[in-house]
């Protein structure tokens, strides 16, 4: 009932002042539990971290933690490096105390893996459920040869340090942060391929959680080790002004968008990889850009309805973001 209210004072805040580009995340006060229908599959969540009280604090104040950024191909234990080609990088942070010498590994990822956060479900009767979840993995030790691999794109560099104390700080946001930011967004989408372009969508995916984690460190009194270059893998989409939608019970109203809605989640429903055939449905849904011209994206818990630029509605990027970018943009 809430959430209806504010939906309708969003659409009328919408309607009177316009949307603000790009719309801000959404974050929740607490984390949802996950649905059971939603489960992993091939690669579980976190299996070699604990549960409960995962982070990893400093024991000393005064100790030094060295920070480091970690990446490496996508899917890289299923394909290698062949993701490194397209520039499909996962990242990743990792700690090193210098009193003890031990070190530990922070990923933000999946709860049910990509292709559920990116897709929705759709049941026989037409419902839709979404396993969309994401959360931080934080774990003990870093697999030094996981990510210093052949690939050029692969990194174990350290960046940063920062004194215990204000790593302690620090690891307290991160849980707060793992709380109340848990949905997955996979794409980003922006107006144009320009240097003026505007961003409709911000992703909020493995990168994200590296960018805002290490900005935090900065803004929390890491020392940046000079000449840092990180770039970051986005998906975009390329789309004229996106328009909000609505919950699916307001789509459902409209006939003929509903129909519409469904043709075109359902068109990608069906293109989800069985088992060994990850390759063939990447490239399925990538063709499915080009023919579609549309796209549904689900963001905050809403649809939005976006008309696709041609000829190249979708590209890969891997650019630079400085550690300080998101302090600046305050
Ligand atoms: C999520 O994805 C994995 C791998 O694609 C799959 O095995 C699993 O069944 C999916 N979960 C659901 C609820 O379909
Ligand atoms: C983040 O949330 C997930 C999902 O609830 C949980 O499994 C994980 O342990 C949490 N991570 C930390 C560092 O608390
Ligand atoms: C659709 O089917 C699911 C699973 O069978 C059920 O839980 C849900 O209530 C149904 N929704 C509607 C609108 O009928
Ligand atoms: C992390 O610790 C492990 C186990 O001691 C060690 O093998 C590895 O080289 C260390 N990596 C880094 C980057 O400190
Ligand atoms: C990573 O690999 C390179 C080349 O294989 C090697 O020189 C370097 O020492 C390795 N770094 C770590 C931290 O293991
Ligand atoms: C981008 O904006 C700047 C400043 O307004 C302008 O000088 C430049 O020509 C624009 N570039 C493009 C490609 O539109
Ligand atoms: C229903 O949706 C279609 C397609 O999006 C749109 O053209 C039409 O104006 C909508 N009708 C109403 C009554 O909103
Ligand atoms: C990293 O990003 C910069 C600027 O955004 C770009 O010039 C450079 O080519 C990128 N590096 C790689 C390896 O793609």
């Amino acid at each position: 009932m809430i959430f209806q209210y504010l939906l309708v004072a969003l659409l009328s805040f919408v309607i009177i002042y316009g949307t603000q580009w790009p719309v801000p995340y959404e974050r929740v006060t607490n984390r949802p539990t996950n649905n059971p229908y939603c489960q992993a599959g091939l690669i579980s969540f976190c299996p070699t971290g604990k549960t409960e009280d995962a982070m990893i604090y400093a024991q000393d104040d005064n100790d030094i933690i060295e920070i480091f950024a970690l990446k490496k191909p996508v899917w890289s234990f299923k394909f290698g490096d062949l993701m490194a080609k397209f520039k499909i990088m996962h990242d990743a942070l990792g700690f090193r105390s210098q009193q003890t010498g031990q070190n530990w590994t922070m990923e933000w990822y999946e709860l049910d893996q990509l292709f559920n956060c990116t897709f929705p479900h759709v049941l026989q009767n037409d419902s839709f459920i979404w396993c969309d979840q994401g959360a931080l993995c934080v774990y003990n030790g870093i697999v030094d040869s996981m990510w210093n691999g052949s690939s050029d794109l692969s990194m174990l560099k350290k960046v940063a340090q920062i004194s215990g104390k204000n790593y302690n700080t620090w690891a307290s946001w991160a849980v707060n942060d793992n709380d109340t930011g848990v949905y997955y967004e996979t794409w980003t989408v922006y107006s144009d391929n320009g240097p003026n372009s505007t961003m409709y969508f911000d992703s909020y995916d493995c990168a994200s959680f590296v960018i805002r984690g290490l900005n935090q460190l900065y803004s929390y009194g890491a020392d940046i080790l000079p000449n840092i270059h990180l770039n970051y893998t986005r998906i975009n989409i390329y789309s004229y002004e996106p328009e909000l939608l609505g919950t699916y019970d307001q789509i459902v109203q409209n006939q003929t968008l509903h129909q519409d809605f469904l043709n075109f989640y359902h068109n990608f429903d069906s293109k989800k990889p069985s088992t060994g055939e990850w390759i063939k449905s990447l490239i399925d849904i990538y063709e499915t850009f080009f023919l579609s011209r549309r796209f549904y994206l689900y963001y905050n818990n809403v649809y939005w309805y976006m008309k696709l630029k041609q000829p190249a509605p979708l590209k890969i990027s891997f650019n630079e973001i400085p550690i300080t970018s998101l302090l600046k943009m305050k």
